[in-house]
């Protein structure tokens, strides 16, 4: 696959109330030359804060009368390093697939600020935005119905170049998709051949392979493996875990199964209800979790190991998930948490490492959104 094309001329950077080294670009193609700027492996590549996304509801068919929101998504902030993967866990409903989208482009926040290499992607327009859409791609959930059936798999992988010519100009394109086949392990010869001539796996592959034609430096994969069988996605998280290596990619990574999250993920972020509830290094999250919610989580992983499995305690939440649209006062897990107290109805715990970890160096110093968080010993799956 080609070079990713970066120049290295330097942008002046300043930082802002959030900490983030904002890039100070003024005309369009200054824009567009900050954001080819490479970023050091290790490096913040992509700075989110107080990302909310809230969907309105309406009543009424002609006059349409606004009823409230749901708030899929509020007031989120995390960062992805370069070359990382960030894994995002939690249960269906919780925001996960909004956050990608938002990520994406594919829906406009409601507030907050997306950094990419300093520049806040939901201002940007024109030559500025089409550059970063280039460098963040995606890679679907289901393999069976985000590929075209009435177009051949060279048509799929190659559709991106119709937008950005100047990564493959017509001549080459062919030859570059065989690449891509080629670099996701299928045959470069089935070129010519249509989606439901491939099995699942396969067809995975092929949605990888169209996510890195642009030479992306992002990938946000939103369950990329949920919908196959347990034995092939093993074999496409070990091609992703290659790819990543072979091209610098960071991966925002978001799956159900919390042993692939651990397998594949540097760092992992724990979502409830449009809240991010904990994030630090896996080992910190799954050996380490201080949030209620994190250890209800993950007490519930299968155990292989059947002494462990009879010494574990299982946490069942009682209660179901609270509408995102009417989440509850302070804590949005206080209903289902067996520590709640008053003070978690009345204010609304913040992200950061607790005060009683603060100037420890142990795993438990990382981030958590609990009043009372503390370490509890939860087996976890190896
Ligand atoms: N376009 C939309 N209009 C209204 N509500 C929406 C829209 N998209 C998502 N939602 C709501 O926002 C909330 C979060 O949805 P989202 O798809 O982000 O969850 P998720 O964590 O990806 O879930 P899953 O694990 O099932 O994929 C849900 O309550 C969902 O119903
Ligand atoms: S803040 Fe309170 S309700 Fe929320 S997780 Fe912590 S103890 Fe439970
Ligand atoms: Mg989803």
């Amino acid at each position: 696959m080609a070079e990713l094309s970066k120049n290295d001329e330097q942008v002046g950077t300043t930082p802002n109330v959030s900490g983030v080294e904002v890039v100070e670009a003024r005309t369009e193609a200054e824009e567009v030359a900050a954001l080819e700027v490479p970023v050091e492996r290790g490096e913040p590549i992509l700075q989110v804060r107080n990302l909310v996304k809230h969907f309105p509801l309406t009543q009424g068919i002609l006059f349409k009368k606004s009823v409230g929101a749901v708030k899929a998504v509020d007031g989120i902030s995390f960062d992805l390093y370069q070359g990382e993967t960030l894994g995002i866990v939690g249960e269906s409903g919780c925001g996960k697939s909004t956050v990608a989208r938002l990520l994406m482009n594919l829906e406009r926040a409601t507030a907050g600020e997306i950094f990419y290499k300093g520049q806040d992607i939901t201002r940007l327009s024109g030559k500025a935005l089409k550059a970063v859409r280039r460098n963040i791609q995606m890679v679907f959930q289901d393999p069976y119905t985000s590929l075209n059936p009435r177009m051949t798999v060279g048509d799929i992988i190659g559709e991106p170049f119709e937008i950005h010519p100047e990564v493959a100009p017509k001549g080459d394109r062919r030859k570059k998709v065989q690449d891509l086949l080629d670099v996701v392990g299928l045959n470069p010869e089935y070129i010519n051949r249509y989606p439901h001539q491939f099995s699942g796996g396969q067809r995975q592959r092929i949605g990888i392979a169209r996510g890195l034609a642009l030479n992306p430096e992002i990938i946000i994969c939103d369950e990329p493996v949920s919908a196959l069988d347990v034995s092939v996605q093993a074999q496409v998280i070990n091609l992703m875990e290659g790819l990543q290596n072979e091209f610098n990619l960071s991966y925002l990574f978001i799956a159900h199964d919390l042993s692939i999250v651990r397998h594949i993920s540097d760092r992992v972020g724990v979502m409830y209800l449009g809240k991010m509830a904990e994030i630090g290094t896996d080992a910190q999250i799954y050996d380490h979790p201080t949030h209620p919610y994190t250890q209800a989580l993950l007490s519930a992983v299968p155990v292989p190991d059947p002494e462990a499995r009879a010494n574990r305690e299982r946490i069942i939440l009682t209660g179901d998930v609270p509408s995102p649209a009417n989440p509850p006062s302070g804590c949005r897990f206080r209903t289902r948490c067996w520590k709640a107290q008053d003070k978690c109805a009345e204010e609304v715990p913040l992200l950061a490492v607790p005060e009683r970890f603060k100037d420890s160096d142990t795993p438990a110093a990382h981030e958590s959104a609990c009043h009372f968080a503390e370490e509890k010993d939860v087996v976890h799956a190896a």
